[in-house]
């Protein structure tokens, strides 16, 4: 028979509740946790999460292994866990959250919206992959209009300044203004966007991640706020339905 992992009553606080450590051992001490409907007060009691039932102030815990957010990234940080000069994402998680985090990708400095942070390597790593063709929407403001034959050819497939040539993408400009678009990429080379407007001597003046895979940027998320990804987003990511190789 195969052994269920046990883990200790206060890491199981600490990985599936946004709690500080020092809380989490308050609050076990106050008995406020239970474990299988019995007050625990040992933080150190071995639990299984699988088959244990802990509730914390009378409301159940769903153990999460894995944590996932959102963050509508604003202009002005870096996509990176850490740095010795400047702003990163990681900056914007109070400590307690942060731990174990990093950026699914990168957005440019100046680039804003959505952004997946997360500790689970797989994932990260299948969304990345060249191989999966993970769809990213991007909203796009250029310098001059857009028109018909820019869309031709993005759909073509854009050779960049330096030879390489893109897969065919959709442009979707604005009906209301042609200085705006969304377009539509699944590799993820280096300034993409900002390189594929350049090639059609324009220039791109604002840049917006609008989704990733399944996931949409919340409307209601500000810059600089984050939010936990709900279950049925988290679904929708680790389902295979939306990473297909080709
Ligand atoms: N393409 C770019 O040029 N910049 C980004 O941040 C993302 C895609």
């Amino acid at each position: 028979m195969i052994q269920k992992k046990q883990i200790r009553l206060d890491k199981y606080l600490s990985d599936c509740t946004p709690l500080t450590r020092s809380q989490i051992k308050a609050d076990i001490k106050k008995g406020q946790v239970t474990v299988n409907d019995i007050i625990c007060k040992d933080p150190g009691y071995k639990i299984t999460p699988e088959v244990d039932v802990i509730c914390h102030k009378g409301q159940r815990l769903n153990y999460q292994k894995y944590h996932y957010y959102m963050l509508n990234k604003p202009a002005g940080v870096l996509s990176a866990t850490e740095d010795s000069e400047q702003k990163t994402v990681l900056d914007l998680f109070p400590a307690d959250i942060r731990k174990g985090l990093f950026p699914v990708g990168r957005l440019d400095k100046d680039t804003v919206g959505l952004l997946l942070l997360t500790d689970d390597g797989e994932m990260s790593h299948r969304l990345l992959s060249p191989k999966k063709h993970v769809e990213k929407t991007y909203l796009v403001h250029t310098a001059e209009a857009l028109c018909d034959e820019d869309a031709t050819a993005f759909s073509r497939g854009i050779t960049l300044k330096d030879g390489t040539l893109l897969k065919s993408t959709v442009l979707k400009i604005d009906q209301n203004d042609p200085h705006i678009a969304h377009v539509t990429i699944t590799e993820g080379k280096y300034h993409q966007i900002k390189r594929m407007i350049a090639s059609r001597k324009n220039k791109v003046i604002y840049l917006k991640r609008i989704s990733m895979g399944s996931l949409t940027l919340d409307e209601n998320l500000p810059e600089g706020a984050y939010r936990a990804l709900n279950e049925s987003e988290i679904t929708s990511l680790l389902s295979n339905n939306n990473l297909q190789s080709h």
